[in-house]
């Protein structure tokens, strides 16, 4: 069976590298005792460091929350996928709602993914749609934000493409999407993911979600939503649910 895929957001949390090192210890912990579940923590830049021990660990890979779309060059403040591939960081996050509701377009964002797939990483492309209606038009934005946000990412490079679904009014909700429209909405991300690069490319793309993962609903959302893994925010911070989570996925046959 292929590995369910959990990867940790933790956004801009914690705020020391002392909690960092101890939240990332715990996962850590848990994690070598998976067999079938791949984990992967995206803490704040400045801590990738100090958390990446050597490189290509296998137990908990470490991602970057966002990559500029430059190799490099007099671009304050940014970071670029070179520089993270060089490190030993294997993912990547791109396109988040909380970069796109300061203005991040899709357009940018296709030409982070392009890069960032070129510079050999994993990119999990965060898609989903801020409400929804009964007409269904949430499904047509999502299926346009999809298509744009990978213009300028060619068919060769889609092999390292993970797509996240996050509906934005999920994201740090009290309450998940439901499983079964999780299930609803994957097939339609793999559906305009098969409409714009093939069938096989859209098969072989994995699919998350995310959007309130906790411990309590994790398992659930993985067997009726039928996804590939989860995206999880908060959780992901707060140790002991997220050994709870990871040991309830790693427990559904
Ligand atoms: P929460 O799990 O805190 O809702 O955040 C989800 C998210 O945005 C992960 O990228």
């Amino acid at each position: 069976m292929k590995k369910k895929l959990i990867i940790g957001n933790w956004k801009m949390n914690p705020t020391t590298l002392d909690e960092a090192r101890r939240i990332f210890r715990s996962t850590k912990n848990t994690a070598k005792k998976l067999t079938s579940t791949e984990v992967v923590v995206c803490p704040p830049p400045v801590y990738i460091q100090a958390l990446l021990t050597k490189r290509g660990d296998p137990v908990v890979s470490i991602g970057a929350q966002d990559a500029y779309f430059e190799e490099q060059g007099s671009f304050t403040g940014e970071v670029s996928p070179i520089m993270l591939r060089d490190l030993g960081v294997t993912h990547v996050i791109i396109g988040h709602s909380e970069r796109r509701e300061k203005g991040e377009s899709d357009e940018v964002i296709s030409e982070k993914v392009a890069l960032a797939l070129e510079a050999g990483l994993k990119v999990v492309l965060c898609v989903g749609e801020k409400e929804r209606d009964e007409q269904g038009a949430h499904l047509e934005s999502l299926k346009l934000q999809i298509k744009n946000s990978l213009n300028k990412v060619p068919k060769r490079l889609i092999g390292k493409l993970i797509v996240a679904y996050e509906p934005i009014w999920a994201v740090g909700a009290k309450e998940a999407m439901d499983p079964a429209t999780v299930y609803e909405m994957s097939l339609f991300v793999k559906k305009s993911l098969a409409d714009a690069y093939g069938h096989t490319e859209a098969v072989a793309t994995q699919v998350l979600y995310g959007g309130s993962v906790n411990f309590r609903n994790a398992g659930d959302i993985i067997v009726r939503g039928k996804v590939d893994g989860l995206l999880v925010g908060r959780e992901s911070v707060n140790s002991d649910g997220f050994t709870e989570l990871l040991k309830a996925v790693d427990a559904l046959k």
